[in-house]
């Protein structure tokens, strides 16, 4: 019995292949399996003589049910490279129907390469997701003008396990539009939605960009010669992704390098601790610099800013947005990922819960400025993920003059502070948010008044149990921050 299936990662069309022959009673060592994988095509694998057997009629249909981790462990498997994947699983589903001792056996034979193979695809999808490398490409300006900038990779996984792993790429860099080429399979992110098509070239690779110099820059910075675990790295970094990694170069020169590097660390006198003490308030501008006369100078002196270490890490600097003259001015903590990829605030997750808490209180977000009391989106590194990290005192205070700067450009008639960061920044001490929050305070020098409530991330961080009444709460604080009647009535 000859089974060819077009498609090398078709599940459903393993599963209704496998039940028909299991149900005909059809026995694993009478099917042949072959997928439209093979070079020359299917029909050389077959030729003219060869073609598919009809299925023999079910015997009684009988049912076999098989337990739910057989079916995740095929979709696991069905995307290995090996070419007797599908015997392999058929075998199992024949042997799961006819002995029933199978399932319980930890140490069968067919079952642990199974779990071999899907060890080796899960570990395939997590290194692309490590090692995938973005280069910008240059469309015309007419394609970039219409859909913004696009970003290539190459990338050559073991398995087939680029569609599986798409998903994961479109929810990471959603602002992107972004492609994935590898030699079999390709995927774009156009913003919007997936496609796929067929393998591409390696010498569609892009050349690297300015963005691969700062990469390598950063990679050389944060090498730490006194933790080099070269065992380690090889393990976790395996010599075959190197080609298609640029840090990879830098590898041996830093390691060759590291034993020196960490006795002239040890040797070096203890650096004295640094402090930088902008006082909050008076923020006088670095080096005694004039005050930007509009928002596009704040912009653009911001994004050069090296106050503080953040900003050579960040996309770019995200200043606020909104009318000149608002009601009030919303500050909240630093931009996230996805306002550092957009140079826009409250975007992502935290500034869409703003938004819908705002929409049903009837407060239109283009009549409110928004802005951050950090320009600088500060985060570690897991992998390939940016992970938000609160961004410490020091570098709050290094910030603090563009947010008074913002502040005296936009002439708002209101503060808002969402959460400790923002109050702070804006009242010069240090607040429990909790207990001051719901209420105007009249502190500062210029006279504005300041209320203080949560941060939407810290309701997004809430277990679900909790979230219902939190949420209560922080409405009734906006919409008394909305109403702000004396405030602005009276200004
Ligand atoms: N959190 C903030 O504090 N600001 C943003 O712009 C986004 C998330």
């Amino acid at each position: 019995m000859q089974v060819r299936l077009e498609d090398p990662i078709d599940l459903d069309a393993f599963r209704r292949h496998a039940r028909q022959l299991l149900a005909a009673g059809v026995p694993p060592d009478h099917v042949e399996w072959h997928d439209g994988s093979a070079p020359g095509g299917a029909a050389d694998l077959f030729g003219e003589a060869g073609g598919d057997a009809p299925l023999p009629p079910a015997a009684g249909a009988a049912r076999h049910p098989v337990p739910a981790s057989f079916i995740a462990l095929c979709a696991d498997v069905i995307l290995h490279r090996d070419a007797q994947r599908f015997a392999l699983l058929y075998r199992l589903l024949w042997r799961l129907a006819h002995e029933p001792g199978l399932r319980h056996d930890p140490i069968d034979a067919d079952m642990m390469q199974a779990q071999l193979m899907a060890k080796a695809v899960h570990r395939d999808i997590h290194k692309m997701r490590a090692f995938v490398r973005f280069t910008r490409v240059a469309g015309s300006d007419a394609e970039q003008e219409q859909a913004g900038e696009r970003h290539v990779a190459w990338f050559e996984p073991d398995h087939r396990i680029v569609e599986a792993n798409a998903p994961f790429f479109a929810r990471r860099f959603a602002q992107m539009r972004w492609a994935i080429l590898t030699p079999e399979r390709c995927v774009e992110w156009d913003g919007q939605a997936l496609s796929f098509r067929d393998g591409a070239d390696r010498r569609e690779k892009p050349p690297p960009d300015a963005g691969e110099q700062l990469w390598l820059t950063y990679y050389e910075n944060i090498f730490n010669p006194a933790r080099l675990k070269l065992a380690t790295m090889r393990r976790e970094m395996p010599r075959r992704y190197w080609h298609n990694l640029p840090e990879a170069a830098l590898i041996q020169p830093l390691a060759e390098a590291a034993g020196a590097r960490s006795q002239s660390m040890i040797d070096a006198p203890a650096t004295p601790a640094r402090r930088i003490r902008a006082p909050l308030l008076l923020n006088p501008l670095p080096g005694g610099g004039v005050a930007p006369a509009d928002l596009g100078e704040l912009r653009a002196a911001a994004h050069a800013c090296r106050a503080c270490p953040i900003g050579a890490f960040a996309t770019q600097a995200v200043c606020g947005e909104g009318p000149l003259g608002a009601g009030h001015m919303l500050v909240g903590e630093q931009p996230g990922d996805q306002e550092d990829l957009a140079g826009r605030p409250f975007v992502g997750p935290a500034g869409q819960l703003l938004d819908r808490a705002m929409a049903q209180l009837g407060w239109a977000r283009d009549s409110v400025y928004l802005a951050n009391a950090v320009k600088h989106f500060k985060y570690e590194l897991r992998g390939k993920r940016r992970i938000h990290k609160t961004a410490g005192q020091r570098e709050a205070e290094a910030c603090a003059h563009w947010l008074d700067s913002e502040i005296s450009l936009v002439r708002p008639k209101a503060l808002v502070a969402l959460g400790a960061t923002a109050a702070r920044a804006l009242l010069g001490r240090p607040v429990a948010v909790q207990a001051e929050r719901g209420a105007w305070l009249n502190e500062r020098g210029d006279g504005l008044p300041v209320f203080v409530t949560l941060h939407p991330s810290a309701l997004l961080r809430l277990p679900d149990e909790q979230r219902g009444e939190a949420h209560a709460l922080w409405l009734a604080d906006l919409a008394r921050a909305m109403a702000a009647p004396a405030i602005i009535e009276g200004s």
